[in-house]
């Protein structure tokens, strides 16, 4: 094998090592969070309705998670109720990374350090030492809106 063509598929190949490590935030089961680099920046209290979904067609199973204007949105239960829901800030108040959902232990886990939270946002685990904001989860029929 020439020396380029071998150069050649050790970057295919590590390409392919690296998007498979790193791109399941969105719609995951979230068991396995991944860094993602800086969150944006969580929307402060009183910014009124931030997003909806459909629960017709999202968020069907436990451990589902969506992740939209800086909020994580997790099913945490069955039912089409408020409680069967979460959602806090994406962004971890440690250094701003990204948190995910591990449905598994059923906390939020940055792995940028190691902090974890609960379903509520509370610090569990540090370095992290201040919680998650949390945002209001409203069920009007199919449509679950998320607000601030
Ligand atoms: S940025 Fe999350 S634990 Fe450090």
């Amino acid at each position: 094998m020439e020396r380029h063509e071998f150069l050649s598929k050790l970057g295919i190949g590590l390409v392919a090592v690296c998007v498979g490590c790193g791109l399941v935030s969105c719609g995951s089961k979230g068991s396995n969070p991944t860094p993602s680099g800086n969150a944006p920046a969580p929307p402060p209290a009183g910014s009124g309705n931030l997003f909806a979904i459909d629960l017709s067609s999202q968020l069907a199973n436990i451990g589902d998670s969506t992740m939209q204007h800086g909020v994580i949105l997790v099913r945490i239960a069955a039912g089409n109720t408020g409680s069967a829901f979460t959602a806090v800030q994406a962004t971890c108040t440690h250094q701003g990374n990204t948190i995910g959902y591990n449905a598994g232990q059923g906390i939020f886990i940055c792995p940028a350090h190691g902090s974890e939270f609960s379903k509520s946002g509370a610090v569990v685990l540090g370095p992290a030492a201040s919680p998650l904001q949390k945002y209001n989860v409203v069920i009007n029929g199919n449509t679950l809106t998320v607000s601030a």
